[in-house]
């Protein structure tokens, strides 16, 4: 009886020693995965660092616009806007939760096709700048693009709460 309870206790102590280390083991490589996981951005978030960079584009222009003298300035600037412009179309605008759930397809489908339309007016003056027609694209960015702009920001974009402060500043 004392023997078979010793043999039991032996193989709980045994037990214990094989368990212990592979439970330090599971428990250090879980911790790992936490630590290196990737922390997930809020949409809103996306569409401000994309619609920032947009404008960061656009203002790398200067005030003189696209001149024969920026050429592969202005190439550039309008590639990077038209990147971030594809982001920003395949993001959901924040005030689309506070549309009522039947008009919300239509709202975001208004979205998307207006940044479709900021993309293709990017290149529209892209190719005018290839053909050397720098002052039609300079036209196309401050005639019609910026007027879109106006248009997606008074239609999409929310208004400032009182006292709340985010990037997102009307610009
Ligand atoms: C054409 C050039 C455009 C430029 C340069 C531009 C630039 C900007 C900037 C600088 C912001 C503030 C980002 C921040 O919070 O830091 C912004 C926000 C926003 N823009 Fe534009 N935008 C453009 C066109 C558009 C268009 C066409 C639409 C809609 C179809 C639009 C929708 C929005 C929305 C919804 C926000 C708010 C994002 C949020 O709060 O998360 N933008 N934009």
């Amino acid at each position: 009886m004392r023997r078979a309870a010793s043999r039991s206790g032996r193989v709980l102590t045994l037990s214990l020693l094989v368990a212990a280390p592979l439970c330090a083991v599971l428990w250090t490589s879980l911790s790992r995965a936490d630590a290196t996981a990737s922390v997930p951005v809020a949409a809103d978030e996306q569409l401000e660092a994309a619609m920032s960079e947009m404008n960061a584009a656009l203002k790398s222009l200067g005030r003189g616009g696209i001149t024969a003298d920026n050429r592969d300035a202005a190439l550039e600037a309008l590639s990077k806007f038209q990147r971030e412009a594809i982001v920003a179309k395949a993001l959901t605008p924040p005030m689309a939760a506070k549309i009522d759930e039947k008009q919300r397809p239509e709202f975001v489908v208004g979205y998307r096709k207006m940044l479709a339309e900021s993309i293709k007016l990017a290149c529209d003056a892209e190719i005018a700048v290839l053909d050397g027609k720098f002052k039609d694209a300079d036209e196309i960015l401050k005639n019609k693009l910026m007027g879109l702009k106006k248009a997606g920001h008074d239609k999409y974009q929310e208004e400032e709460e009182e006292g709340h402060e985010r990037g997102g500043k009307r610009h």
